[in-house]
């Protein structure tokens, strides 16, 4: 593949495609070690030897990480307010990162971060019905008839009820000192509507305290990651999700 030199600066967050053309006019642009005629220069991905300012530039068309999303941070690209979970990326070449659909920002978990576009359509495509497990924390005692309801559908006041999804009860306690019920739980959902979890306990009076993603598809999260943390995808996690 052969690009021109701005765009491969430009697309390794080196500068914007004025500024790398400033650099290059400025002589800190080497191609195999001698000056670039200019920007427009075509590059050999892969094959020629692009430094800036002495340090070479490696390309890379795309990039996969594995995100452990903390609470806090939200699902997007930018934001005035809060962190966004493509800052916490800091490792990144590419600078067109995108989080593979979203997770509210009380919730934590599993989050892909990639820039490969026909990826995360494949992941998020509503016909494909990609599988999602989350690990909860429910305020009330999730019961049998939940199991049984949440199999069926849920009314969650949409068009349609919620597609059928898997409960599945971890334990129903009350808390030490307290009068109040928790259940921890695992559901695998296949659509992704606005707030699904939340709102699928609502519709059968309990709450969400806690929300955790634990896989998406065939990708689960890798347990050594803490809130925060991120890793790229093993060849295999990419075998996977490209199957
Ligand atoms: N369901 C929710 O309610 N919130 C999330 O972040 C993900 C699924």
């Amino acid at each position: 593949m052969e690009i021109r030199l701005d765009k491969y600066l430009a697309d390794m967050g080196i500068g914007t495609r004025s500024q790398v053309k400033q650099y290059i006019r400025k002589k800190q642009v080497q191609v195999n070690g001698s000056v670039p005629n200019g920007p427009q220069q075509k590059v050999a991905v892969g094959k020629d030897i692009v430094t800036f300012q002495g340090a070479e530039v490696d390309y890379a068309v795309y990039e996969y990480y594995m995100f452990c999303k903390p609470k806090g941070c939200v699902s997007a690209v930018t934001d005035n307010c809060h962190d966004t979970v493509v800052d916490y990326i800091t490792d990144r070449k590419r600078k067109d990162l995108f989080p593979v659909g979203r997770l509210d920002i009380d919730t934590e978990g599993l989050l892909l971060i990639t820039n490969d576009g026909s990826l995360a359509h494949n992941l998020l495509a509503p016909g494909r019905h990609v599988p999602k497990c989350y690990q909860a924390k429910v305020s009330g005692q999730v019961t049998e008839e939940d199991v049984e309801l949440f199999s069926k559908g849920v009314e969650i006041g949409e068009e349609h009820p919620t597609l059928p999804a898997e409960l599945k009860i971890l334990s129903v306690e009350k808390e030490k000192g307290d009068d109040l019920w928790i259940s921890q739980i695992e559901l695998v959902i296949t659509e992704g509507k606005f707030h699904q979890v939340k709102r699928m306990f609502e519709a059968v009076g309990k709450s969400v305290i806690d929300l955790k993603r634990i896989s998406m598809g065939p990708l689960k999260l890798d347990d050594s990651l803490k809130p925060g943390e991120y890793r790229t995808l093993t060849e295999e996690e990419l075998k996977l999700l490209c199957q």
